[in-house]
């Protein structure tokens, strides 16, 4: 796998914002909701964001841009605010490369730990980070849907799991 990782600049804008589509493509896949908006203007304020506890990096591979990897250093804890991999090249190392430049650089920033938010649903993500060693849980969120759209989004598709013990819907 000849692969480079590098800073993002500016020149990188409208692929990763691509990047970004295949990203919401994805969470559309897995809520079933063809209704979750793109956010380009949102990952265009990351992508653009200034700050020396924001780090922006690509990966590059014959030329062309496969991944995007997002960190903010928040003293002792470096999260992984986005990482995605394009779609044709998933399951390659391609990943697992960005995620070994997270450890170095937040080892590099004095940082303790490194974590990363997913969307329950997002199993596949899970496994991911699970492999590349983030296998401690933290924070858990929790929802009561309170609007007929809240039950669509929560209840619809009847996914349940148990967690911890508890059966919870996802
Ligand atoms: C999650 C994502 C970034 C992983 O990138 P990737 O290049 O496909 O992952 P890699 O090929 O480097 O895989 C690294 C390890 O994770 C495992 N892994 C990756 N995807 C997996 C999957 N779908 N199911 C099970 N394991 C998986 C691999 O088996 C590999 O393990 P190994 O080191 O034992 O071989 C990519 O699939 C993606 O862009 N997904 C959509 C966007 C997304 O969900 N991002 C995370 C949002 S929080």
């Amino acid at each position: 796998l000849s692969l480079t990782i590098r800073e993002f600049n500016e020149e990188d804008l409208a692929d990763c914002i691509h990047l970004g589509r295949e990203m919401v493509d994805h969470h559309r896949a897995i809520y079933e909701d063809e209704n979750i908006p793109y956010g380009d203007e949102e990952l265009k304020e990351k992508l653009l964001r200034r700050d020396e506890n924001w780090l922006k990096f690509v990966a590059v591979e014959n030329n062309s841009i496969v991944g995007l990897l997002i960190l903010e250093i928040r003293k002792a804890t470096c999260e992984v605010d986005y990482i995605v991999v394009a779609k044709g090249k998933r399951g390659r190392g391609v990943g697992k490369t960005l995620m070994n430049k997270a450890k170095e650089i937040a080892i590099k920033k004095g940082c303790r730990e490194i974590m990363a938010k997913v969307a329950a649903r997002n199993v596949e993500a899970i496994k991911f980070y699970n492999k590349n060693g983030l296998n401690c849980l933290g924070m858990i969120e929790v929802f009561t849907p309170l609007s007929r759209e809240g039950e669509e989004q929560w209840y619809k598709r009847g996914k349940k799991t148990v967690f911890l013990g508890f059966e919870c819907y996802y």
